[in-house]
């Protein structure tokens, strides 16, 4: 068979041996080159390099994200200065614009619901079901004393198992049952811990059985599947809020909008969001617009972030808004309630530098205060969209960002990008108008 590109051994070469043999292989490019434009990203600092290349595999360079702060957050009276990772332009710009916004009307106030985070032991039993549920409180005991050796630090912080229940599944596959596991992982966004308690779970349940004299051999033969945490975590909760007079949220379009008016369409563009999957869509990726910078910037794991709160959004089987919006008795109520399981020590947190450095700029924050940051943030994101929508159409600040990015390709000068800016107010910004533009003010 041909062996085509086929490699064995990449992970073993150095950082310049993994480049040549791509420049040589896909780049089709002069190695020397290639190493030079790879290169041209690592850390000085060797050390701190390796600190980098310590995080994942086959690393052959660092890849740069913009590490931007969004001023003005005040919630629950305290004030932050969020750090925020993301390559999205207009992101970071418009949830400043809203915690600025919020500030002058009280700010955010968020609070912990709740912090329970699920794992699960995945297994086949072949016999009667009764039997194992009579067995169950006998071995739910051996489980508990069983993982003391994994869960003795995480009780001396306030945490540890907090519940583990048996769940018959053979109505949706034959056999099919599971152990559902509660744990309370406090600071610590707790993936290595719950995994580390349920691979033991599933052995003391093949031994716990083996040794009682309640099942039969064929009985005894229990499949354990598969031990893994759960990603959806509707039991880690936190929500935040805004909240002001309906005549406090001023005007908007140059005065045209009044307050109420405008209390009105966003009221209504949330509702559209709460009742139209297409629309929830959009509106929640704004919202992870601002979750995920954070959670990045905080070396959290944005996929588990991600992949749970649109879980969370179609917990009562339909997606819809995380977002809610109340107009009563002349107030007007944004909130938002998302599942955050989000970790301040342990992981990457500690590891990447400008990750502690977030961390640090928000006051190292535990687990629970994160989540109300994040929340906010979330919120706030949200808030910026929706005006925007709900007011001048979101292509007004884009273009102007986009105009931005188009003026520095052509390397426009200070008087040039002043020039362009008000020429452009009015028009259409396209990549050919600008450059069309600059070509004239430049043979002028
Ligand atoms: C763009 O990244 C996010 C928005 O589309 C969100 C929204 O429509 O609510 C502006």
């Amino acid at each position: 068979m041909e062996e085509g590109k086929k490699i064995s051994g990449f992970s073993k070469l150095s950082k310049t041996e993994k480049i040549a043999w791509l420049a040589q292989n896909f780049l089709y490019s002069n190695p020397i080159e290639v190493v030079k434009d790879f290169a041209s990203f690592w850390h000085d600092n060797v050390e701190e390099q390796k600190v980098f290349e310590g995080f994942s595999e086959n690393t052959v360079s660092n890849f740069h994200m913009p590490f931007g702060i969004a001023p003005n957050f005040l919630i629950n009276g305290k004030d932050y200065a969020v750090p925020m990772v993301t390559e999205e332009s207009s992101v970071v710009a418009a949830c400043a614009n809203a915690a600025k916004y919020w500030y002058e009307r009280g700010g955010f106030k968020a609070e912990v619901l709740n912090s329970i985070k699920l794992g699960h032991v995945h297994f086949l039993f072949t016999g009667d079901a009764r039997k194992l549920e009579d067995f169950f409180p006998q071995l739910k005991q051996s489980l508990i004393d069983g993982v003391k050796h994994i869960t003795a630090n995480m009780e001396n912080r306030g945490g540890g198992i907090r519940n583990i229940e048996l769940l018959n599944l053979n109505d949706k596959e034959a056999n099919l049952f599971q152990l559902k596991c509660s744990f309370e992982t406090v600071d610590s966004m707790g993936a290595n811990f719950i995994n580390s308690c349920l691979e033991a779970f599933a052995q003391i349940l093949i031994d716990e059985i083996q040794l009682s004299t309640s099942f039969s051999i064929k009985e005894k033969d229990v499949k354990v599947i598969m031990s893994i945490l759960s990603n959806f975590t509707p039991d880690c909760i936190v929500r935040a809020e805004v909240s002001c007079k309906v005549d406090e949220l001023g005007y908007f379009n140059d005065g045209s909008l009044k307050p109420e008016d405008f209390a009105s369409k966003f009221a209504t563009a949330v509702r559209i969001a709460e009742i139209d999957s297409y629309r929830a869509t959009t509106h929640n990726k704004g919202i992870m617009n601002g979750i995920d910078a954070v959670v990045i910037a905080t070396g959290n794991d944005f996929r588990a972030i991600e992949a749970c709160a649109h879980t969370y959004a179609a917990k009562d089987g339909f997606y819809k808004s995380l977002t809610h919006c109340t107009i009563e008795n002349n107030i007007f109520r944004f909130y938002i309630e998302v599942p955050l399981a989000l970790g301040t020590v342990g992981g990457l947190t500690g590891l990447h530098p400008l990750a502690k450095k977030s961390m640090e700029l928000m006051g190292n924050p535990g687990a629970h205060e994160l989540m109300k940051i994040v929340a906010c943030v979330g919120l706030a994101q949200n808030f910026a969209a929706l005006r925007s929508l709900t007011t001048t159409g979101i292509q007004a600040g884009h273009m102007k960002m986009h105009l931005n990015n188009i003026l520095s390709h052509f390397h426009a000068t200070e008087d040039e990008i002043e020039k362009a800016l008000v020429y452009f107010k009015d028009k259409v910004v396209s990549f050919s108008a600008v450059r069309e533009y600059l070509q004239i003010l430049r043979t002028v």
